[in-house]
């Protein structure tokens, strides 16, 4: 009885590698299961191993430079499961470059005739991007890119990346143009020297952005408004990590404790934006820019920035309204107020420490890295 069982077993055994592993083809080769590819691995400082691959839940945070979007990723970075870093800059201009050879009919045809197909060029594109995005910073369960101009390519991420999430950030164009001529941010095809031409440019890259972010869908791009941010936190943070499907976490609310530190915030020397983000969520910044632009764009603003409307905003307002700031935020603001030299002397010890702490970085992450696998 015991040896038919075993019979029994061995013959079934021999009946499932016989189907599934070595069943000949009709052109009589040999078919193989092709093994999954393995997942792959980042490890974090304590040598955890977290999986990665293209099915993750990516967050990608784009908009208009000046659109709060490193203040947006700041915040998400102080959550202890998600990590952002700073912009990678490579990641739009893969994209950028993907475009192009797809705009291109030579080329396409060139590449066509040497193999390469919009398939392969899909896969080396999602590779580089996900390669970027997972080892440039510490490990975290939710990796999370910022990079404001990817926004121009959502459509075509969510295609290559099926589980990835959008936050579109979006405000108002007059104060991002006045941002980026007081602040002399140089951005490809903006004229610093004029408003109009910059509001026009700001028109041209929101309606893209914000057609890309409606068309990805409500379930996988949320826009979210700066000022809205900037005035009520807790609610739109709560709001946004509902729509990520992350958990509350209070350490949202107080993201300036956790610049520099292991698992927080983890910031560049060169992005304009640093000096600002160190700070607690505060409206300094709201309507710096009223006063600002030559009368006869203020007087023109319907036609030149009708983006404007389209979102909400009011174009003869100068300013809208905007609303009330919560008392924790009006009490940053004024904090921020009060104590303008404690803060640059925060400002100057955080620069200072940035360099050392970037080297230990990457030599921590590079070992771990390297030695675990
Ligand atoms: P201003 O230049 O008008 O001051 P981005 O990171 O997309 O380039 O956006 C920069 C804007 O975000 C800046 O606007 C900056 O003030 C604002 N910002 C950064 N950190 C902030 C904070 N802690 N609270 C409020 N606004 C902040």
């Amino acid at each position: 009885m015991r040896r038919k069982l075993l019979y029994g077993v061995v013959f079934c055994l021999a009946a499932v590698y016989i189907l599934y592993y070595a069943l000949p083809c009709d052109n009589g080769s040999k078919m193989f299961m092709v093994p999954k590819e393995p997942t792959k691995f980042i490890y974090d400082n304590k040598h955890r191993a977290i999986p990665y691959d293209e099915n993750m839940d990516i967050i990608f945070i784009g908009g208009m430079p000046r659109s709060g979007t490193t203040l947006m990723r700041a915040l998400l970075d102080a959550h202890p499961e998600v990590r952002c870093g700073e912009e990678t800059r490579v990641v739009p201009r893969i994209l950028g470059m993907r475009t192009q050879w797809e705009k291109s009919p030579t080329e396409k045809k060139r590449l066509a005739n040497a193999g390469i197909t919009g398939d392969v060029l899909d896969s080396a594109v999602r590779s580089f991007i996900l390669e970027i995005i997972a080892k440039h910073g510490e490990a975290a369960p939710h990796l999370c890119n910022k990079d404001p101009f990817t926004l121009k390519s959502a459509i075509y991420l969510s295609q290559l990346f099926p589980y990835s999430r959008y936050i579109l950030m979006i405000r108002d164009g007059r104060a991002v143009v006045h941002s980026i001529i007081t602040r002399k941010v140089t951005i490809s095809g903006f004229d610093l020297k004029s408003y109009r031409k910059c509001l026009q440019k700001w028109n041209q890259a929101v309606e893209s952005m914000y057609g890309q972010c409606l068309r990805v869908g409500p379930y996988r791009c949320m826009p979210v408004y700066y000022e809205q941010l900037v005035l009520h936190p807790e609610l739109w943070m709560r709001r946004i990590l509902n729509f990520l499907e992350l958990p509350w976490n209070q350490s949202v609310l107080h993201h300036e404790d956790y610049v520099g530190k292991p698992g927080g915030i983890s910031l560049s020397k060169t992005e304009k934006s640093t000096d600002q983000v160190i700070k607690p969520v505060n409206v300094e910044a709201l309507t710096k820019w009223v006063g600002s632009i030559p009368d006869d764009v203020v007087r023109d603003m319907a036609s030149v920035a009708p983006m404007l409307r389209t979102l909400g905003y009011d174009p003869d307002a100068n300013p809208p309204d905007y609303g009330k700031p919560d008392p924790q935020v009006s009490d940053n603001t004024l904090h921020l107020q009060k104590n303008k030299d404690l803060w640059q002397k925060r400002e100057k010890d955080i620069f200072d420490k940035l360099d050392e702490n970037k080297d230990k970085e990457a030599k921590n992450r590079y070992s771990s890295n390297s030695s675990v696998h």
